[in-house]
């Protein structure tokens, strides 16, 4: 009863809200901080939030790198979950002590748990490579901050090794300490042009870490995920959208993330509602338009204009909305803080919680007569995603 009436609250709140003016940007990320950048690539984290001061459960990663370079070998005190947003990867990482590489494409979703060391290759042919990542925070060793630990590179990046003394490393790789002092010194910074990668040192240098010969082949890692070759889980003549959860693609239990994809036709909404399961992250990949969110106490919290590029996020529980611009579709991506199955309650449309409670306890509770409720809860036929008003021509 008691979300009943929460509920109402809400759908009235957000009526009242239509036609104000913009609320700020409190539910925007704007905070961002570079942390890589050489010629051959960078990476733009965008800090995530958490509602009344919570730590986020993720951040979000930026990659973009060059054709023919190479993210060099590192672990993470986080589990990264990619998307390929355009291009092609190989990634090689550590698996079980074996070295397993995968190949992804345009699309491709992809874990890698924390502590896993790994690599990133473009091998897309004069193409630059697009990732988004998720960059979950459960495991990270400080309160939300997140740290990569390089094993390669010596002193840019800074390896973890170069933390041991010369002797130790000599004995531990069975070198000279002047073999050893060579190695350190090199390193080209994080990503770096993969002609440079093929120098023997860093192949070695892995090698050594996870002896992959002797185990390569006996394990195979879990295959990529691809969200465009999957059919949306709704579709209709003003957008589709899609949702993939861990009972989809079991590695994004490890992420304890999920991941939603919406595309919106010029000027259509997705409607009001509210996730029950999760605080989502969200990035605009085309188009623009605009994104509400509105307290569950019923107060507007935002309504802010949103364009490719920028991120928005929605807590747990709060209501929000998503509408593409009149001047064409709106598409946007993004990760959910549980991979548990996402069931949307929709505030309005066809599909939503009012219509499936419109009986005499609503009409009571709006304080109408249930026939004129009706009316009105029926109104909009559609359901999810709903077409554009009309213009004002009348
Ligand atoms: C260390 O290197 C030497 C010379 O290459 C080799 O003879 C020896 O077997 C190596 N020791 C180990 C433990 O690998
Ligand atoms: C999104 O929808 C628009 C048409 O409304 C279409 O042109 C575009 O290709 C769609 N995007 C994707 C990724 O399917
Ligand atoms: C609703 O909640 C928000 C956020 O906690 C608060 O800022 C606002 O004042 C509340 N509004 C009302 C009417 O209680």
């Amino acid at each position: 009863m008691t979300l009943f009436f929460v509920l109402l609250m809400v759908a009235v709140a957000a009526a009242d809200e239509r036609g104000t003016e913009e609320e700020g940007r409190m539910f925007i990320l704007e905070k961002w901080k570079e942390v890589v950048k050489t010629e051959a690539g960078e990476v733009r984290v965008v800090k995530g939030s958490g509602w009344a001061g919570a730590p986020s459960p993720m951040h979000l990663g930026f990659i973009s790198m060059e054709p023919n370079s190479l993210y060099v070998p590192q672990y993470l005190d986080a589990t990264l979950t990619l998307f390929i947003r355009r291009g092609e990867a190989k990634v090689g990482w550590v698996y079980k002590d074996g070295l397993e590489e995968k190949k992804l494409k345009t699309g491709d979703i992809y874990v890698i748990p924390s502590g896993s060391t790994f690599y990133m290759t473009n091998t897309g042919k004069g193409q630059r490579l697009h990732i988004i990542a998720s960059i979950s925070t459960a495991d990270t060793l400080g309160l939300g901050e997140f740290q990569s630990s390089f094993i390669a590179g010596g002193s840019n990046p800074a390896s973890v090794l170069a933390g041991f003394d010369k002797q130790t490393l000599a004995a531990a790789f069975n070198i000279s300490s002047e073999e050893v002092e060579s190695v350190m010194r090199r390193g080209r910074g994080p990503i770096i042009f993969a002609e440079e990668a093929k120098k023997k040192r860093i192949r070695l240098m892995l090698r050594s870490w996870a002896a992959m010969e002797e185990n390569k082949g006996k394990v195979t890692s879990p295959e990529s995920y691809n969200l465009y070759e999957r059919a949306p889980d709704f579709k209709n003549d003003y957008g589709w959208s899609v949702a993939v959860g861990e009972e989809d693609y079991q590695p994004l239990m490890r992420a304890g993330v999920g991941i939603f994809l919406v595309n919106l036709t010029a000027g259509a909404m997705l409607a009001p509602h509210v996730n029950p399961v999760a605080t989502e992250y969200g990035v605009v990949l085309n188009g623009e338009g605009s994104v509400h969110v509105v307290f569950p106490n019923g107060t507007a919290a935002m309504k802010a204009e949103v364009r490719e590029g920028d991120a928005f996020w929605a807590p747990r529980f709060f209501p929000m909305c998503h509408v593409a611009a009149r001047s064409g579709a709106m598409e946007f991506f993004g990760f959910a803080s549980s991979g548990k199955k996402n069931r949307p309650q929709f505030l309005a449309g066809s599909g939503s919680v009012l219509r499936a409670l419109a009986g005499p306890e609503l009409a009571a509770a709006f304080g109408s007569e249930e026939e004129e409720l009706l009316e009105i809860v029926e109104a909009q036929r559609e359901s999810t995603i709903l077409p554009p008003w009309p213009t004002s021509s009348s």
